[in-house]
């Protein structure tokens, strides 16, 4: 295929509250290309979350997509029925959601839900199923996967249990695996040993994979391609490696400060001021614009665009060329 895998255009999602609207996603734009890692990272609330699961139809009840197309596979997943949807998700798309004890069924053997999955698309007859979950089990580094078949969700440790979701994710074997923070709720060894499974996995499969990730570590060490979001927006959007070099949104500057980097433990962290707010109202100028440092009144009047600076690099920010020469 030479088009991407996924491509989202102009994506803007509202939810209705009881008092007002909530702009969760306004205008969002980008693309995964098969074989490619990206990574979404932004604080809470920046709408990383809404914008992927609506896109896979996964969305609450108060929200609408006001606007825009998901393609995949050159199909607008906005326009499918629910039922076509469900089809999509968990064969061709896998998901991973970050919380795996409210994904997992709790009353169910953990190798059966595996093998529903496969099941349930029929990707594979029972006998192959079962074959194939024990497989999937060892892939997953869960030791003895016949006996383990058996067990419930509670028997297993965090890690674990994230481990399980990963084989669901994975049953039928996705081109394109959305993993929402698949660590946050593990300490620090689980989540590098999860990172590294994950990371393994998706080479042996030459799978895609978008990772929603509250760590700009966990991003920028696993990921090709970096998206930040703000405000529903995405403020910057470039190759890792260019990304690393050349921060250029104060936005990413200010989340990279607020990070201890590796080697760099002596510094110190700088959060950025103030905190991120719900969007009741359709932006009007910069959703940073209340906690950026370089704000002027252009800022105020004027949504900036996210624009081309080069063939790897994407910002959303009417300063960015004077900021990145502040910067250095
Ligand atoms: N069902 C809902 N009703 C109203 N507002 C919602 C709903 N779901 C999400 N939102 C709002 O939409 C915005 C984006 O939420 P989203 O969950 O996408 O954030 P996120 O970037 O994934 O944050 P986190 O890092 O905490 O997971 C937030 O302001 C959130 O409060
Ligand atoms: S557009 Fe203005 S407020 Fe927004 S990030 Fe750039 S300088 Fe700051
Ligand atoms: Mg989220």
């Amino acid at each position: 295929m030479s088009g991407p895998l996924l491509a989202i255009e102009n994506l803007h999602v509202q939810f209705a509250r009881s008092e007002d609207q909530v702009y969760a996603v306004n205008g969002v734009s980008f693309s995964i290309h098969e074989n490619e890692t990206l990574g979404i990272v932004g604080e809470s609330g920046s709408g990383k979350s809404v914008m992927l699961m609506s896109s896979i139809g996964l969305l609450r009840e108060n929200g609408k997509i006001t606007a825009g197309t998901a393609n995949f596979q050159g199909r607008d997943l906005l326009k499918l029925r629910p039922k076509q949807l469900e089809d999509i998700r968990g064969r061709d798309i896998g998901v991973i959601f970050q919380d795996p004890m409210t994904s997992l069924n709790p009353v169910m053997r953990i190798g059966d839900q595996i093998m529903e999955a496969m099941l349930t698309h029929q990707y594979a007859g029972r006998k192959e199923a079962f074959e194939r979950t024990l497989h999937l089990l060892h892939e997953m580094g869960i030791p003895d996967p016949k006996a383990r078949f058996k067990n419930y969700p509670h028997e297993f440790s965090g890690g674990m249990r994230q481990r399980i979701m990963i084989a669901i994710a994975l049953a039928c074997e996705p081109q394109l695996l959305i993993a929402d923070e698949p660590t946050t709720a593990l300490d620090v060894t689980v989540q590098m040993q999860i990172l590294a499974l994950l990371q393994e996995l998706r080479r042996k499969r030459g799978m895609s994979v978008v990772m929603v990730t509250h760590d700009f570590g966990v991003a920028t060490n696993f990921c090709d391609k970096i998206v930040v979001m703000y405000g529903g927006q995405i403020m910057e959007m470039a190759d890792t490696d260019q990304f690393i070099r050349k921060t250029m949104h104060p936005y990413s500057l200010g989340l990279k400060r607020s990070i201890i980097e590796v080697g760099h433990r002596g510094k110190a962290i700088v959060p950025i001021p103030g905190a991120a707010k719900t969007m009741t109202q359709a932006p009007a100028g910069c959703p940073f614009a209340e906690r950026c440092p370089y704000r002027t009144e252009r800022c105020d009047n004027e949504v900036p665009e996210l624009r081309k600076l080069n063939a790897d690099h994407y910002i959303a920010c009417h300063r960015a060329e004077e900021v990145a020469s502040l910067a250095v």
